[in-house]
C-alpha cells in the first residue's frame, strides 16, 4: 500500500478506464480540491454501477478522487454480503487502517453488508462514521454534510422507498461499455438470498429516463449497453406505456450508435419468450443469456423456493436453442444447498450434459442472516461441499472445451476492450460474450473501442484465440 499520489496530481472529472480490473473487486478512486475520497467495490455489477453513481455524487459535491485510502479523507467501501466469505473482506479491510481512525479519516461502509448489519457495524468497526445501504443513496449529499459537520454516526438503513438512484453525473468505469440500472430491488424470496433484505422492494425506471440515458451514452461515445437489475425480466414501466422488459429491450436496441446491448441478471420463472423473439429481430440485441439456474432437481428448486420446475427452466433453454442466431447461455450453480441429496446433485450433473451451458459460475452454498434456508435441517458438511464443487467445475470445463473448439475457424466481431501488453495480444470480446484474444500489427490505443472481425485460430476452456482479419 506504499504507492502513493498527491492528490492534486488526478483532476477532479478525469475518467480511468481499468479494463483489466477483476470486476468483483473493481477499484474506484476518485480526487478533489479541499476534500478527498476513496472507494472500493466488492460484488455484483449491480454494485459496481452504484460506485459509478456514487463518485459521481461525491464529485458533484465538490470531492476529489485519490488512488489509496492513505490519501483519502473520507474512505468507503461499497460491500457484498451473498456469502460470507465476501461479507468477511470488509472488515478485513476496516480492520487494516483503524489505525488511522481519529487522524481526521473518516470510514463509511456501503452497500449490502451495511444493509444487512446496519448500527451493528458501529459496534464491530467503532471507526466506522457512515452505515448506509443501497436503497439510501438518494439521501447521500445530505449525509455528506453530516459527516461534513462531525457527526459520527450517520446511518442510512431504510428500505422503505419507491425510488430509484438516478444521478445528474455518475463517473463510468469504462469508456465504452455503460451500465444502465433498469429496475432495482427484487421481489422474490429465493430461501438461500440476502438480495430481499440488502436492495430492497422492486422499483422500476420509467422506460424514458432509460432511453434517455442510453441516447445520451450513445451521444458521448458509448457502443455497448447492459441494462441492469437483480431480475431485469420483472421490469415494468411505471409510467403509462406501461412496457415489460421485452419491449424495453426492443427500444434500447433501436438507439443509433448502440452496437450491442446486453442485460443481466435474468429469473427463469419472469423470462419470456418475447426476449429471445427481440434478440432474434435485432443483431444489436447480443445473442447471451445469463439464466441462473441454481440446481438440476426440480426438489431442491422448490425447497430454494425458485417458483420453477427443471422442465419450465428447459422449456427457456429450446427457446434459446431454437433461436436463429446461436444464443450463448450461462449460469449459477449453488451447490450442497441443505437436504441436497446425492441424487439431487446428480440431476445437477445430467442438466449441465443436457444443457451444455457455455460458461458457469458455481458456489458452495452459504448461510446467510435471515434467509429462510437457515433454519433448515440437513446442512451439507463443507468437505461435501468441496467435492460437489469440484466436480460440477471439471465437468463443465469438460463441456467448455467441446465447445469453443467448435469455433475454430469461424469469424467473429470483438469490441477490442484490451491489451496484454506481455502477451503482445489484444483483448476482444465477442457478441457472446466470449474473451478472443487475437493478434493485430497495430499497437496503439485506437484500437480500443473498434469492432473488428477476428478469425478464431485455437481455443482454451475459458477464452479463445485468434487473428484479426484486417491484417490477412
Ligand atoms: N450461497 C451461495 N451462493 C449464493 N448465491 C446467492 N446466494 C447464495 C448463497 N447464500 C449465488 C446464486 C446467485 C449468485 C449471484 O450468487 O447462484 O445467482
Ligand atoms: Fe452482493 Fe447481492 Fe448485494 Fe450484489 S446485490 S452486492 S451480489 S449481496
Amino acid at each position: 500500500m506504499s504507492r502513493t499520489r498527491s492528490s492534486s496530481s488526478v483532476s477532479p472529472l478525469r475518467v480511468h478506464a481499468r479494463p483489466a480490473r477483476f470486476p468483483g473487486n473493481l477499484i474506484i478512486e476518485v480526487t478533489v480540491n479541499s476534500k478527498t475520497f476513496y472507494i472500493e467495490t466488492f460484488g455484483c455489477q449491480m454494485n459496481a454501477h452504484d460506485s459509478e453513481k456514487v463518485v459521481g455524487t461525491l464529485l458533484t459535491q465538490g470531492y476529489t478522487q485519490v488512488e489509496t485510502p492513505a490519501a483519502a479523507e473520507l474512505v468507503l467501501y461499497n460491500t457484498c454480503s451473498i456469502r460470507d466469505k465476501a461479507e468477511q473482506k470488509v472488515f478485513h479491510r476496516l480492520q487494516q487502517f483503524k489505525r488511522d481512525a481519529g487522524k481526521g479519516k473518516i470510514f463509511g461502509v456501503l452497500g449490502c453488508v451495511a444493509q444487512q448489519e446496519g448500527e451493528r457495524i458501529f459496534e464491530k468497526a467503532p471507526h466506522v462514521s457512515l452505515v448506509a445501504g443501497s436503497a439510501s443513496y438518494t439521501r447521500l449529499p445530505e449525509m455528506l454534510v453530516q459527516l461534513e459537520a462531525g457527526n459520527g454516526r450517520v446511518t442510512g438503513l431504510s428500505l422503505d422507498t419507491d425510488e430509484t438512484f438516478d444521478t445528474p453525473f455518475t463517473r463510468r468505469d469504462n469508456p465504452h461499455r455503460a451500465y444502465i440500472t433498469i429496475i432495482e430491488g427484487c421481489d422474490k424470496s429465493c430461501a438461500y438470498c440476502v438480495v430481499p433484505f440488502t436492495r430492497g422492494p422492486e422499483r422500476s425506471r420509467t422506460s424514458e429516463s432509460v432511453l434517455a440515458e442510453a441516447r445520451r451514452l450513445a451521444e458521448s461515445g458509448y457502443s455497448e449497453i447492459q441494462l441492469l437489475g437483480q431480475n431485469v425480466n420483472s421490469y415494468r414501466d411505471p409510467s403509462a406505456t406501461g412496457w415489460d422488459f421485452a419491449q424495453l429491450l426492443a427500444r434500447v436496441g433501436e438507439i443509433p450508435g448502440i452496437r450491442r446491448v446486453r442485460f443481466t441478471t435474468s429469473h427463469p420463472r419472469d423470462f419470456v419468450k418475447e426476449i429471445i423473439d427481440a434478440i432474434d429481430a435485432n443483431p444489436v440485441l447480443c445473442n447471451h443469456v445469463h439464466l441462473p439456474v441454481q440446481s438440476g432437481s426440480s426438489s431442491v428448486l422448490k425447497a430454494m423456493e425458485r417458483l420453477y420446475t427443471r422442465d419450465e427452466y428447459m422449456r427457456r433453454i429450446e427457446w434459446m436453442k431454437q433461436a436463429r442466431r446461436p444464443i450463448a447461455i450461462t449460469t449459477d450453480i449453488i451447490v450442497g444447498f441443505p437436504g441436497e441429496t446425492e441424487k439431487d446433485f446428480a440431476d445437477t450433473l445430467n442438466l449441465l450434459d443436457q444443457v451444455e451451458y457455455d460458461s458457469l459460475f458455481s458456489f458452495k452454498y452459504s448461510p446467510r442472516p435471515n434467509t429462510a434456508a437457515l433454519a433448515m435441517d440437513d446442512h451439507i458438511p463443507e468437505e461435501e461441499k468441496t467435492r460437489r464443487i469440484m466436480i460440477v467445475q471439471e465437468k463443465q470445463r469438460a463441456i467448455q472445451i467441446r465447445k469453443n473448439s467448435v469455433l475454430v475457424g469461424a469469424v467473429e466481431e470483438v469490441l477490442v476492450e484490451g491489451r496484454n501488453q506481455a502477451l503482445g495480444q489484444w483483448i476482444g470480446r465477442t457478441s457472446q460474450n466470449r474473451t478472443l484474444n487475437f493478434q493485430h500489427p497495430e499497437t496503439s490505443e485506437s484500437l480500443l473501442g473498434t469492432y473488428l472481425p477476428v478469425r478464431v485460430t485455437r481455443a482454451g476452456p475459458n477464452s479463445l484465440v485468434g487473428e484479426s482479419l484486417a491484417v490477412n
